[in-house]
């Protein structure tokens, strides 16, 4: 029996100061995930960068004179008139094509907070941040249920400090905010007792008490190859499965959907067809449900 639509709303940022951690393949796929693993949760991506990345990865048609875009959306206080169908059953909202009249429109952290519940959606959002601290990205963790903090590095260990203390500062609270680790490459041995850079990682970030999820991203050569391949940014779903990479994530979006309170569908992981067409615009249609059916093929 098909799920219910949610009557909820879930929102989660994905932010670094430091670029090249991963911000938005962890966004991106979760969406992906997220969709396949249950199909009552609509998810809707918002990219707070001018960077084309995910509007290659989910634009289904070939973008109309004047269509609609962040921009517009955070103009009119928003998003309704500009969330588009994507691939993989994900929503977007198309990216602006720079960000710096956005920026200035930014300096409340509440705006999109307030746009959001504003605009008639229910399920998960996810928001890809740019490598800033900056009013957008303050914008999208004044906005979040959760914060997710990838970290591949001891640089992105630091900038990871710099948001647990924005949250304080901003009273919004450190708990909020998750440490995901991506990119470690486990064969890094960075001491003479044969730890690796990730043990080392685990270590800091339990010595600082940070939240963090226990599962992990590693880093993947089929990945990366995947994405400086093609035009279209490889979903790791559709075209890594059976990897590494495939388990690691798909176990990454059922720990995160777990936190955020929404079991994994037991009718939807029976059945694993795929494909990347767009549901209808709201949940429950029967557009829907044969997208996600072929969306789920080959799920483990
Ligand atoms: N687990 C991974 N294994 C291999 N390459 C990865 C992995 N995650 C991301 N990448 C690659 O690293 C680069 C930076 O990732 P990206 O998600 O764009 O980072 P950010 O959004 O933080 O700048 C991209 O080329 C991406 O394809
Ligand atoms: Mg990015």
């Amino acid at each position: 029996m098909e799920a219910p639509p949610t009557t909820q709303r879930f929102v989660i940022a994905v932010c670094s100061n430091k670029g090249g951690v991963g911000k938005t393949t962890v966004s991106a796929n979760l969406a992906i995930y997220f969709r396949a693993l249950q199909d009552s949760w609509p998810v809707l991506l918002v990219g707070l960068d001018d960077q084309s990345v995910l509007d290659r990865m989910f634009r289904l048609e070939p973008a109309l004179p004047g269509e609609g875009h962040l921009k517009h959306g955070w103009a009119e206080r928003c998003f309704d008139r500009v969330i588009q169908r994507g691939r993989y059953g994900v929503h977007f909202v198309p990216p602006p094509p720079d960000t710096a009249l956005l920026k200035a429109r930014a300096q409340d952290p509440y705006t999109l907070r307030r746009i959001l519940d504003r605009t008639d959606w229910r399920g998960f959002v996810i928001i890809d941040t740019k490598s800033d601290l900056e009013a957008l990205t303050l914008n999208a963790l004044h906005a979040a249920e959760r914060v997710l903090l990838p970290v591949s590095d001891r640089a992105s260990l630091e900038e990871a400090a710099k948001v647990f203390t924005i949250l304080d500062r901003a009273r919004l609270g450190r708990d909020r905010a998750r440490v995901v680790l991506t990119l470690v490459d486990r064969r890094t041995r960075v001491d003479g007792a044969g730890r690796d850079l990730h043990d080392r990682l685990e270590d800091e970030i339990a010595r600082q008490g940070w939240p963090r999820y226990k599962n992990f991203l590693s880093r993947s050569p089929r990945l990366e190859a995947l994405n400086s391949a093609t035009v279209h940014p490889g979903s790791i779903l559709h075209h890594a499965r059976g990897t590494q990479v495939h388990g690691q994530m798909r176990a990454l979006a059922e720990e995160v959907m777990q936190e955020a309170g929404v079991a994994p569908s037991a009718a939807v992981r029976a059945d694993r067809p795929t494909g990347p067409q767009a549901p209808s615009r709201r949940p429950g249609g029967p557009d829907l449900k044969r997208a996600l059916l072929r969306g789920l093929r080959g799920m483990r």
